[in-house]
């Protein structure tokens, strides 16, 4: 029993304590309100407006003197695209020659990292590990703060089951469980202990919504979907980054349903900011205010910018359509100066709890920018990151991982040597290259000496001429192994970078297939910011990872992994289809009435006549030096009530000669329901550490929210009936089965 006397003082500090919290809420709030008052409607106008800054990261700002002449009338309430201390100062500066010197926001697109560059968000979420991706955001945000930036546009979490969209390299792949899992992760490393702190930065959550089922995986493209897949796909990471605090939001390029985002007031006003109470503002994409007018929803820009503020957009980034109509808009009666009056409220709010306001200058520290902007440590968490990304594909025969008396090592294809291709797209831009490591510097650095190392280009990413394959055949023929390095450029995905060709482009996989014919062993090596097709190679060659584009440390992280110094853990965020006529493929899909149940099963079925159904490599799929069992599933009952729960445990060994990770999934399916359900949904993960021979019991938690879904009213409901449960290693590797009863 809790005595009395410590339970009162804890409950009056407790008190106490919320008290403080109203009082400090109240202070905001009122602070906010008081600065509003003094504000003229073009100095509100000015707060909802965003440009960005063209300016070289280094020498002085010159040039664009309307826009600095904007800054020092008050009529600019953020920029983007300004790097460095000494920058954000001198903008600042200006803002401070305004009448009210309400200081400016700094926005950035920091996707992966800001000085130092981690893998890129896909491959990230490759890792399962929710903690090393928090703190890869965080690294991210304490060196954008120290590099004077408030403000990530990032994270990007946007559900993608179309690999030929360039921009599911940003995202964390094609589940919405585990989506919801990296977002809130996401947010939680870039706002730290909270906005307010010089370590923190605001998130931007994007693209609110739906933007990665753009029609045909082309970019800026119309979306058009049920509710219910809007709710249950495409929702649940935002809803989640929303749960975890993210302070801002940015709505997207496309329509949804013929209403182009930005001016969507059931996405912004009835679910965000209604429904999940988001107190947060909302900025719109670029230029997406304006870009109304070819959807053909606007007629002119004055219009564009009535839609948007009236749909709940609180910023436009870009457009110019709210500096440039808002005030007539609301002379002219056509917006209630209060919709104004309520989107820079929101704005004031957030530079008020972000410090700004105390002092505008908190984030311009020359002496702390070059201090945390060269920490060794960060350095050494983006190896560790780049490490817990790659994707282990095939090993036949164990032929990883290799030993380091390997004998000599050709080192073939045109990423080999490559720096700058390292960082994938969306990397914050520095002059040097000699901050990353290369494949080249990676193998060399772990093997001590160059001279073990051989060598060719054969081709470059795109090329059509096989001219230097003898070249590297003959390189090949010198070496005990051969490691070829092939893949996308780092401009081949990203925004508007959508394919509908995914097979390795040019001749790189004749190149494998020339240097497979040497007959000597062979380890492929593939960089790529979406999952790309390689059916030959995957038939053929006997090892392949999957190296994505992993920052500054790429070299060292692949060359830990190819000698043993880690053990391959990552696993497929996304499904890798066979050719592209599968696209959109995702593991959680319905079944049909007619469902094939193996490739043979063809006639009058759910199938293609002439391809599989199933994708190359699943999601959830990756494979480990070591090998895993698992065994002794209980459940500690049966059945359940609403409002029980099922204990689940089962044992889970390294039966392999490594020590090693593994990511165990665990799915449902609901058998029977009101509307048809997915043949399985990932519900849950535990990464964990064995060493040979080595067990754990793993357990986890059934109740009601897992079994839930949104029906045809779109409440969040679970229906009794019989559930499957599936545990195992990949979404295609289910290794344990039960089912139970939810009674009532
Ligand atoms: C992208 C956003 C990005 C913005 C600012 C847009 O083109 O869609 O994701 O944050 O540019 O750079």
């Amino acid at each position: 029993m809790i005595p009395k006397l410590p339970f009162l003082s804890l409950l009056g500090w407790w008190i106490a304590g919320s008290i403080a919290v109203q009082a400090q809420k109240r202070t905001i709030d009122q602070k906010v309100d008081s600065v509003l008052r003094l504000m003229t409607l073009d100095e509100k106008v000015g707060q909802m407006n965003q440009y960005s800054g063209n300016w070289a990261q280094t020498g002085p700002i010159t040039g664009d003197d309307d826009k600095l002449q904007e800054i020092k009338e008050g009529k600019l309430g953020s920029m983007l695209n300004i790097n460095g201390v000494r920058h954000t100062r001198e903008l600042q500066q200006l803002a401070m020659q305004s009448r009210l010197k309400i200081p400016l926001l700094f926005g950035q697109d920091v996707i992966h990292g800001y000085r130092t560059t981690f893998p890129i968000p896909l491959a990230e979420a490759a890792s399962w590990d929710l903690t090393a991706i928090e703190r890869s955001a965080r690294i991210a945000a304490t060196e954008a703060a120290a590099g004077g930036i408030h403000w990530v546009f990032a994270p990007m979490v946007d559900i993608a089951r179309d690999p030929r969209w360039g921009r599911i390299m940003e995202g964390a792949g094609e589940d919405p469980w585990l989506g919801a899992q990296v977002a809130a992760a996401r947010v939680k490393g870039f706002q730290g202990t909270g906005l307010g702190h010089t370590d923190a930065v605001m998130a931007c959550v994007k693209h609110f919504a739906a933007y990665g089922a753009a029609i045909g995986g082309r970019d800026y493209n119309s979306v058009d979907m049920s509710d219910r897949t809007l709710w249950e796909v495409y929702l649940p990471p935002f809803k989640a980054a929303a749960e975890a605090g993210a302070a801002t939001f940015m709505n997207s390029f496309n329509d949804l349903n013929g209403i182009p985002a930005s001016a969507n007031s059931y996405l912004q006003r009835d679910i965000l900011k209604g429904k999940w109470k988001f107190t947060g503002f909302i900025v719109s994409d670029w230029g997406s205010i304006g870009e109304m007018i070819p959807h053909g929803f606007v007629k002119d820009n004055y219009d564009a910018a009535r839609a948007a503020i009236m749909a709940g957009n609180d910023m436009d980034m870009e457009s110019r359509s709210y500096t440039k109509n808002l005030a007539r808009l609301v002379k002219d009666g056509k917006v209630p100066v209060e919709r104004v009056n309520e989107s820079v409220r929101r704005i004031l709010k957030k530079k008020f709890e972000m410090g700004l306001f105390d002092d505008p200058f908190r984030f311009c520290n020359e002496e702390r920018e070059r201090r945390v902007l060269n920490d060794p440590e960060h350095r050494k968490s983006a190896r560790d990151m780049a490490r817990k990304s790659i994707v282990l594909l095939k090993n036949q025969d164990q032929l990883l991982p290799l030993r380091t008396n390997v004998g000599k090592v050709a080192v073939i294809g045109p990423l080999a040597k490559a720096k700058m291709q390292m960082l994938g797209f969306w990397s914050t831009e520095w002059p040097d290259s000699d901050y990353i490591v290369s494949e080249w510097e990676g193998l060399r650095n772990k093997l001590g000496a160059e001279n073990k190392l051989i060598y060719a280009k054969g081709c470059g990413i795109d090329d059509s001429s096989r001219a230097n394959f003898g070249e590297a055949i003959s390189a090949a023929r010198q070496a005990d192994i051969v490691i070829v390095t092939v893949g996308e450029s780092r401009d081949m995905t990203g925004e508007a970078k959508s394919r509908s060709n995914l097979h390795l482009p040019g001749v790189q996989e004749d190149l494998i297939r020339a240097l497979y014919e040497t007959g000597k062993p062979i380890v492929v090596l593939i960089s790529a910011g979406r999952p790309l097709i390689f059916n030959w190679t995957a038939d053929h060659v006997p090892a392949i990872l999957y190296t994505w584009w992993l920052g500054d440390e790429a070299g060292n992280a692949i060359a830990d992994v190819l000698f043993g110094d880690y053990d391959p853990s990552a696993k497929l965020p996304v499904s890798f289809p066979r050719a592209e006529g599968q696209i959109p493929i995702y593991y959680d899909h319905f079944n049909t009435g007619r469902p094939a149940l193996n490739d043979s099963d063809r006639f009058y079925r759910s199938a293609y006549n002439d391809l599989s159904i199933y994708p190359r490599f699943a999601f959830g799929y990756g494979l480990s030096y070591t090998s895993f069992s698992y065994s002794d599933l209980r459940l500690s009952s049966k059945s359940l009530d609403a409002g029980q729960k099922i204990t689940v445990s089962f044992k889970l060994t390294n039966t392999g000669a490594y020590a090693g990770e593994e990511v165990a999934q665990w799915y449902l399916k609901d058998e029977v329901a009101s509307l048809v359900r997915p043949v399985k949904e990932l519900k849950g993960f535990s990464k964990v550490m064995l060493r040979p021979g080595e067990s754990a019991s793993v357990q986890f938690i059934i109740d009601q929210e897992k079994l839930s879904f949104y029906n045809r009213q779109l409440d969040w409901v679970a229906e009794p009936g019989t559930f499957e449960l599936m545990i195992g290693s990949a979404s295609d590797d289910i290794r344990l089965h039960s089912k139970f009863e939810l009674r009532k």
